[in-house]
């Protein structure tokens, strides 16, 4: 098992550890229950992570002799507000969850968004440990203290920032994570390569089949290194006030593309043609040399993920959801750009000619 410490102001938030390895349930529980200790402990999942772990893990608790409750809600995006909250709120009264009370979040993204927000408002307050098993939540969303939840005029527009106690990322639970899913994370630990480290783009671009395949030692290495990423980032910029935009490299365009998909277009597709896009402009406003440009194309089409944006979608629905975005943020579209793999930057005056001409140059 590998561990590495989130070192944070102390003023603000306390440090916490990520454990990551393949099959550490019991080295976990029994961390747990030397570490955390808890009158009670409130595991939440969604229903198709719970049908099949909650069972395992709810016995490995009580194995350790820690006194253990389950709530489930049901999986998915939709279920991420504030009903699903007060739901999961009465159901802790009723179960008698108090001061002394830890939560358990075991899921992707969506319950430990979730779980981190009805931690940090219960009560008060209360502490929370991340199991994440999606590969978006091990080697992102697990990690930052970034609670939320979404309302129906956007997504996580509600929400705390609140650091668990601990994060344990067991692969095992990738296993049987859908591909879908796994396509999604994909593309986030490709973003990590392209913005960090070029050591990481490269151990990526060499062991493709083997992540797609899942290999457990190759994934250990690759989720490892996204962890220390975002750790090291979140460690300067804990609030999200600079360095962390950094991190929605390829998210600008690619949340515009989700949306005007209506969502049939994944995340994880969103984020590579997203990603494309924003190399495209680097190297238009002549930042990114063209080599570069053409590895960042190969790596996402190694990855199977997706270098064209369909056809019919049109160019001006796209351009229109970037300037509803641009409303938001003071009427400037921050894109993240690229001087080079390793070398991003934030640039908020791109002229929209050359976003449109990329957009259609892609399709
Ligand atoms: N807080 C942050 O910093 C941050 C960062 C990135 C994303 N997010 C949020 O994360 C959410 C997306 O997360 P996600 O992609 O993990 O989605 P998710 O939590 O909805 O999980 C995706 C699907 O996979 C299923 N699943 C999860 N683990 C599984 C497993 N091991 N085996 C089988 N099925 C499994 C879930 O039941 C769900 O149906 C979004 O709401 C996004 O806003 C938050």
């Amino acid at each position: 098992m590998r561990s590495m410490k989130v070192n944070l102001d102390k003023k603000s938030s306390s440090s916490y550890e990520i454990r990551i390895g393949y099959k550490i349930v019991d080295r976990m529980m029994l961390i747990i229950s030397k570490n955390f200790k808890a009158n009670r402990y409130v595991l939440i999942t969604d229903n198709s992570v719970g049908s099949i772990y909650a069972k395992q893990m709810m016995d490995s608790f009580k194995d350790v002799g820690l006194n253990i409750n389950r709530i489930e809600f049901s999986a998915g995006e939709s279920s991420k507000n504030i009903n699903t909250v007060m739901d999961i709120v009465g159901k802790l009264l009723e179960i008698g969850a108090d001061r002394g009370t830890m939560l358990i979040a075991l899921g992707g993204g969506v319950v430990g968004d979730m779980v981190g927000f009805i931690a940090s408002i219960y009560m008060r307050g209360i502490p929370y440990i991340q199991i994440p098993t999606t590969l978006i939540a091990q080697v992102d969303s697990s990690i930052g203290g970034k609670t939320a939840i979404d309302l129906p005029v956007g997504k996580n527009l509600l929400g705390t920032f609140c650091q668990p106690c601990a994060v344990f990322a067991d692969l095992m639970f990738l296993e049987t994570l859908p591909q879908k899913e796994f396509n999604n994370g994909l593309a986030e630990i490709i973003k990590y390569g392209i913005i960090d480290d070029e050591k990481l783009f490269r151990l990526l671009s060499e062991n493709m089949d083997a992540v797609k395949n899942r290999d457990s030692v190759v994934l250990l290495k690759i989720v490892e290194n996204c962890c220390r990423i975002k750790k090291s980032i979140v460690e300067i910029d804990e609030k999200e006030q600079g360095l962390r935009r950094l991190l929605n490299f390829g998210h600008t365009l690619g949340h515009a593309i989700e949306a005007v998909s209506k969502y049939t277009i994944s995340h994880g597709e969103g984020v590579a043609l997203g990603m494309i896009a924003a190399a495209r402009i680097s190297e238009k406003m002549r930042y990114l040399d063209l080599t570069q440009l053409k590895r960042i194309e190969e790596i996402i089409l190694q990855a199977g993920l997706p270098g064209k944006i369909p056809q019919n979608f049109s160019t001006a629905d796209i351009m229109s959801r970037l300037v509803m975005d641009k409303k938001k943020k003071d009427d400037i579209v921050n894109f993240v750009l690229l001087k080079k793999i390793g070398m991003p930057f934030v640039h908020g005056g791109i002229d929209d000619k050359i976003i449109n001409d990329v957009i259609e140059e892609m399709k």
